[in-house]
């Protein structure tokens, strides 16, 4: 074996080989990262009491699930649940590695209002970050993520805010790299509002330009780095949603538009869009333009992949083997869809 190829104080060769297994065959990504608060919510929605055994009960039902290494390649965990253990004392990264799925860590240290900007917000949690990197290389997570939050509204996004948001991301994409662990860049375009897909795009392809003139000025190596973005579809509210076919088009082109071919791999984000719409999307994209894409196109959903299982547990042990076939059942349809296989007849 040779030396390690070290290229600006990273090894380029482990961050390479996490990625093709995170990007490997037809899998891809289980975000499992929600923050306190976030969690907290979609427990409060489903009726769940809201404490940390009940978290741990949660995740637990997640990582347990058989046969979950089938779909998923990796999962994106929040710090809490990184020293967690299932019933019986063993470590949920334990058990992540026994399945044959790589954890990785949210770093971020969730958003903020941006200061002189008050309808945006800026994304905490490059102090002490490489500190925590190495702690959580050494607990074996190989990949994080960092989300920023990109708001369309009227007159915003700023330039600054977009500036400011991926900035932040390329550090700490930079931070990962020289920790041997594979950065998530997340710059997630909200689809809260009215606007049209036209404006999402707009914002959508700029947001990543910019992202991608700030990584390769810091010198971030892109084939060991992963893009997290969101689709190009309109906001929540507009009266003109666009067909599944106009929404694959137009976010294939966006990110053919904005994103370098070196990049290691895209896995989308769900972003409020249902488990089916979502999975329909991926499809789309994938039977339309298999051929012309650059890097390998797969999933990182949190709740289109967990909320209708989270729906089904209730918080109740009883519940449990129905909601873990639910999550598999949902990761099988993610996965038929990153293989242009999914159709809505096999989806019920
Ligand atoms: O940061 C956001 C999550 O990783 C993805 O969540 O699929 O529910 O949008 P989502």
């Amino acid at each position: 074996m040779g030396a390690p190829v070290v290229v600006n104080n990273m090894n380029t060769e482990e961050l390479q080989q996490t990625t093709t297994a995170l990007m490997a065959g037809d899998k891809g990504l289980l975000a499992m990262d929600e923050s306190l608060p976030t969690c907290n919510k979609r427990f409060q929605e489903a009726g769940i009491p809201q404490t940390e055994e009940y978290r741990r009960k949660y995740r637990q039902l997640i990582v347990t699930t058989p046969n979950l290494g089938e779909y998923i390649s990796g999962a994106i965990l929040f710090d809490e649940t990184v020293y967690q253990s299932t019933d019986d004392q063993v470590l949920f990264m334990d058990v992540l590695h026994r399945a044959g799925i790589i954890p990785g860590i949210k770093v971020d240290e969730g958003t903020v209002e941006m200061p002189g900007h008050p309808k945006e917000k800026i994304t905490r949690g490059l102090d002490g970050l490489t500190e925590r990197l190495n702690n959580y290389y050494g607990l074996g997570a190989r990949f994080a993520k960092w989300r920023a939050v990109i708001t369309i509204g009227e007159g915003i996004p700023s330039d600054e805010n977009i500036a400011a948001n991926t900035k932040l991301l390329a550090r700490y994409a930079l931070l990962c790299q020289q920790a041997d662990i594979v950065p998530i860049v997340e710059p997630e375009v909200l689809m809260d509002g009215d606007h049209t897909i036209e404006r999402c795009y707009e914002v959508t392809e700029k947001t990543i330009k910019v992202l991608f003139t700030q990584l390769q000025a810091e010198g971030v190596y892109l084939p060991g780095l992963i893009l997290k973005p969101n689709m190009v579809i309109a906001g929540k509210d507009c009266p003109v949603q666009k067909s599944t076919d106009e929404v694959a088009t137009a976010t294939v082109n966006c990110l053919l538009a904005s994103v370098p071919p070196e990049v290691g791999g895209v896995a989308f984000l769900s972003g409020g869009q249902s488990p089916q719409e979502a999975a329909r999307h991926l499809h789309a994209m994938h039977v339309k333009f298999d051929d012309k894409l650059p890097w390998p196109l797969t999933f990182s959903f949190a709740r289109a992949l967990q909320q209708p299982a989270l729906e089904l547990w209730k918080g109740k042990d009883e519940n449990v083997k129905a909601a873990q076939d639910m999550l598999y059942f949902r990761a099988s349809m993610a996965s038929a869809a990153r293989a242009g296989q999914y159709s809505v007849d096999i989806d019920n």
